[in-house]
């Protein structure tokens, strides 16, 4: 009974999500009572009078997704070296992990949003490439060549990865890193947010949001979202900083993250205060069984959570029925 219930409310709060959406689509600026910033995003009256936080700051709803833009706007050309600094290339191994549990398989769509620099998209097609290689060694008997048959069955089980991020530069600069390595080919850039994503309803095999989603104003319109745009059977993905659960591990943890990063911050891309909103972002965080609650409120089935690095990292996933 309690679950219907919860069913229930939930389909209910989708049902008037969606009545929004689709009533404020198609006009330039979706609604009469909207307005749109710098960085293209729209608002209504109401995320100004709505609050939320800003690292450890009270800030509305409009000036959190404002100064997120700039924090991003202004880090951009020194994302992937700072992120190599300050988790002393860690962040490398967390995202193989993500791979290494998602195990997609070729012909899969990804939908990786707040995707910024396209690591998790450019591991995702290095991975569906190698099972593709991987299958068709084991099909094709040695010295026989390709037949029609098997071209066209590669046609079928190419893969493609979109990296959707609300900040331009961010993705500028993944672009021009993809061109470098020479990822091109099933790879698409699109500006979008997370809370309004531009796609159609049931497009995407994955969803992935890596490190962003605390980025993200009303997470729970993000993971609406997500629900919205994956295919039944479509598994979402979420790479966040969540709580450590070791009482010494959390205070060297605590003691790196505020004396060190916004040092490094400093140091390195010449800004303090975007690295002092990233570890003050982390801490406001939900823990790892309060994120698994929004998941499920949010429609989302067979939600787990594995810790990496001792809860410095979670990793959930979640199935759309
Ligand atoms: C910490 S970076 C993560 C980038 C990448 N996923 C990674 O793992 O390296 C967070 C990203 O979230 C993006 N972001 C913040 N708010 C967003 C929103 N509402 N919609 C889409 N992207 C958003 C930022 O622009 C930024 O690129």
């Amino acid at each position: 009974m309690a679950a219907s219930m919860r069913l229930l409310v939930r389909q209910l709060a989708r049902l008037s999500h969606r009545k929004v959406t689709s009533t404020v689509s198609g006009v330039s600026c979706r609604s009469a009572c909207c307005w749109r910033t710098s960085s293209g995003r729209c608002f209504s009256d109401a995320a100004e009078d709505r609050s939320t936080h800003f690292g450890f700051e009270t800030v509305s709803e409009a000036e959190k997704a404002k100064r997120v833009y700039k924090v991003f706007e202004n880090v951009a050309q020194k994302y992937d070296v700072m992120n190599d600094a300050m988790s002393l290339g860690i962040h490398r191994l967390w995202k193989d992990v993500l791979l290494h549990v998602m195990h997609p398989q070729p012909g899969a769509r990804l939908l990786d949003v707040a995707g910024g620099t396209g690591d998790i998209a450019v591991r995702f097609l290095d991975y569906v490439r190698y099972q593709l290689e991987r299958q068709k060694r084991r099909d094709t008997p040695s010295g026989q060549g390709s037949s029609w048959q098997d071209i066209s069955d590669d046609r079928r089980r190419e893969s493609s990865a979109v990296v959707c991020d609300i900040n331009k530069e961010m993705l500028k600069m993944g672009k021009q890193k993809a061109d470098r390595m020479g990822v091109v080919s099933g790879l698409s850039w699109v500006v979008g947010d997370a809370e309004e994503l531009p796609f159609d309803d049931d497009q995407f095999d994955i969803y992935t949001i890596a490190f962003g989603i605390r980025n993200v104003t009303r997470m729970d319109q993000a993971l609406q979202e997500a629900l919205r745009v994956l295919k039944p059977g479509g598994r979402f993905m979420c790479l966040e900083f969540s709580k450590v659960t070791n009482p010494v591990l959390a205070r060297l943890y605590d003691a790196y993250s505020f004396q060190v990063i916004p040092v490094l911050g400093e140091v390195i891309a010449g800004d303090w205060k975007s690295y002092q909103y990233l570890v003050e972002s982390i801490r406001k965080f939900p823990n790892q069984q309060e994120f698994k609650g929004m998941m499920e409120d949010a429609g989302f089935y067979c939600v787990q959570h594995h810790d990496l690095t001792g809860g410095v990292v979670a990793l959930h996933s979640g199935f759309k029925l």
